[in-house]
């Protein structure tokens, strides 16, 4: 792996590209406090109603927030850098099991189906940041203005893909749609 990938997280706040390249932190800075938040009022002993009306609305915007990472962070990042990204998608999934089981809880169970919610989350946050992070920051600026301007389609068409000839999925994906 390029170093520059695995800079830690207390070398990012000083990165000469910060904070122009960074995406998600104040995202996720925000979903972090909802849920703890959440979690307070479940626990004073606010109504069911009242904490999944607030939860479903947050996750809502959430569900957002994933798409466009799975439908072009983690693309472009495969594409650019050769990164992982599968474990990233399945934290996707393990919240959402973790988001039905919050929606189906009652009584005490709620608070302890949030909190399951929250540590789910948590380290979601946390490997996507060390995994995310660094790989924006090592962009030169021509290429994350391409990144933050274009279509996912364009990029790939723009960027030599990391995996070469063979290319990476999301190459395979668009060769396949255009009959390459
Ligand atoms: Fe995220
Ligand atoms: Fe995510």
């Amino acid at each position: 792996m390029v170093a520059a990938l695995s800079l830690p997280r207390d070398a990012w706040a000083t990165h000469p590209k910060f904070p122009e390249q960074v995406l998600l932190l104040g995202s996720h800075a925000s979903f972090r406090a909802t849920s703890r938040r959440l979690i307070e009022r479940a626990d004073r002993g606010a109504s069911r109603a009242n904490v999944l009306a607030t939860f479903s609305m947050w996750k809502y915007a959430m569900g957002g927030h994933e798409h466009y990472e799975e439908h072009k962070l983690y693309p472009f990042l495969e594409h650019r850098w050769g990164l992982q990204t599968l474990g990233l998608s399945e934290g996707h999934e393990a919240l959402a099991r973790a988001d039905q089981v919050v929606r189906a809880a009652e009584g005490e169970a709620l608070v302890a189906a949030l909190e399951a919610h929250h540590a789910i989350l948590m380290e979601h946050l946390d490997i996507e940041e060390c995994t995310v992070i660094p790989a924006l920051l090592a962009l030169s600026e021509e290429e994350f203005r391409l990144y933050s301007e274009s279509s996912l389609w364009r990029i790939l068409e723009e960027t030599p893909c990391a995996a070469g000839d063979v290319g990476c999925s999301a190459c395979r994906q668009r060769h396949l749609s255009v009959g390459l």
